[in-house]
C-alpha cells in the first residue's frame, strides 16, 4: 500500500492534513442526485480511503442532497481522531437536481446543521463557502452578505474554520477582510490552469489550494501527451496527472473523487510518484499551447 505520508503533509487551520485526500461527491447518484447504484460499494470506497491513510475528506450536504454524508456516517462514525471532514454550502437542488443558489443567513444556517446532523458532528472543521454567481465559474459580485453570516457560524462555535469555493482573486481579498480563510476550492487540472497565478499568491500566504476536478471531473482527462508521458513512466495517466499537481505547488491538496474501490488505489498511488523535470516540461505543454 502505498505511503501516503510520502506527498507531504499541510495545515488547514488546527488540523493537519495529508496533501493527498479524496472527495466524495462520484458516492451520490447520477448527476450527483439521489442515492448510489451500490451502497455498499459507496461504503466500501470511502472505508479503503481511511484505511489507506486518507485524512481529508472533501463534501457537501448537498450531494444527493443529504445521500452522500448520510453514507461517510454510516461508513465511518465514529471517526477516526485524525479525519478532516472539509464541506460546502451556498447552493441547494431543485426538485429535478438542477443546483440553485441558497447563501442567506438563514439558508447558511441550515446547511451547516443539515451537514452536522447527516454527519453525526458537533461542528465542521472547515465549511467552503460556495459562490454562485455562474454556477461553472468563478465570477465577480460581493460576497460580504454571505461571508458575513459564515463568520457569525463561526463565533457561535458551528464552524472551525472557513474556506471559499468558485471564486476571484478580488473575493477571496474581500472574504480575508471578514473571516480567515484557510482554504480555496476552485477548479484546476493539467488541463484547466486559470488559477495559476492565484495558487502562487495563495502558497505565500499559507492558504491551501483543492482543486475540483483534478481529474477532468464529469469528462475525465484525455490527453496524448498525458497518455504517451505515463506509458514512459509505466504509471497510468490518471496517477501523472495527480502526481503533476503535487508537484505544482505545496499548497495544493487533493480530493480526486472515484466510485471505485479500484480507481481510488490508483489515485492514492500517485502520492509516491516523482516526476522526472522531462516529463513536467512535457505535461505542462498540456495546459498551455499543446491541447494535448
Ligand atoms: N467546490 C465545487 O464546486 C466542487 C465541484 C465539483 C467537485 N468538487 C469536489 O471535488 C472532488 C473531485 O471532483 P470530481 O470527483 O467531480 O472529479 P475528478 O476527481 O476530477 O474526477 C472524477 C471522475 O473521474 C473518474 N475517475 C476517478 N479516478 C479514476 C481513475 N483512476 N481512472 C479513470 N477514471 C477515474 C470518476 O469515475 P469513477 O467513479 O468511475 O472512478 C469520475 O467520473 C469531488 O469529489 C468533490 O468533493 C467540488
Amino acid at each position: 500500500m502505498t505511503d501516503l505520508s510520502k506527498a507531504g503533509t499541510f495545515q488547514l487551520g488546527d488540523r493537519t492534513v495529508k496533501r493527498m485526500g479524496y472527495g466524495a461527491m462520484q458516492l451520490a447518484g447520477p448527476g450527483v442526485f439521489g442515492p448510489p447504484k451500490d451502497r455498499a460499494g459507496a461504503i466500501a470506497v470511502l472505508r479503503a480511503a481511511v484505511e489507506a491513510g486518507v485524512d481529508h475528506i472533501d463534501t457537501s450536504d448537498f450531494y444527493g442532497p443529504h445521500v452522500t454524508n448520510q453514507i461517510i456516517r454510516e461508513a465511518l462514525a465514529p471517526y477516526p481522531d485524525d479525519l478532516t471532514i472539509v464541506t460546502k454550502i451556498g447552493a441547494k437542488r431543485g426538485p429535478e437536481g438542477s443546483w440553485e443558489l441558497a447563501n442567506s443567513p438563514a439558508e447558511l444556517r441550515g446547511a451547516v446543521e443539515d451537514n452536522l446532523r447527516n454527519l453525526g458532528l458537533d461542528a465542521m472543521d472547515v465549511v467552503n463557502l460556495r459562490i454562485m454567481f455562474d454556477v461553472h465559474g468563478p465570477a465577480e459580485g460581493s460576497i460580504e452578505a454571505p461571508m458575513t453570516a459564515l463568520a457569525e457560524l463561526q463565533r457561535a462555535g458551528l464552524v472551525k474554520h472557513i474556506g471559499l469555493s468558485n471564486v476571484t482573486p478580488t473575493q477571496i481579498a474581500e472574504g480575508r477582510g471578514i473571516a480567515d480563510i484557510v482554504c480555496v476550492q476552485n477548479q484546476y487540472n493539467i488541463a484547466h490552469r486559470s488559477d495559476d497565478a492565484l495558487i502562487d499568491d495563495l502558497a505565500k500566504d499559507g492558504i491551501a489550494y483543492v482543486p475540483f476536478f483534478p481529474l477532468g471531473g464529469f469528462s475525465p482527462l484525455q490527453s496524448e501527451t498525458l497518455s504517451a508521458v505515463a506509458a514512459k513512466l509505466g504509471r497510468t495517466p490518471m496517477q501523472v496527472a495527480l502526481a503533476w499537481l503535487l508537484q505544482r505547488s505545496p499548497n495544493i491538496l487533493l480530493i480526486p473523487g472515484t466510485s471505485s474501490v479500484e480507481h481510488l488505489r490508483e489515485n492514492l498511488a500517485a502520492a509516491d510518484l516523482a516526476l522526472p523535470a522531462e516529463a513536467i516540461a512535457e505535461l505542462d505543454r498540456i495546459g498551455t499551447a499543446d491541447a494535448g
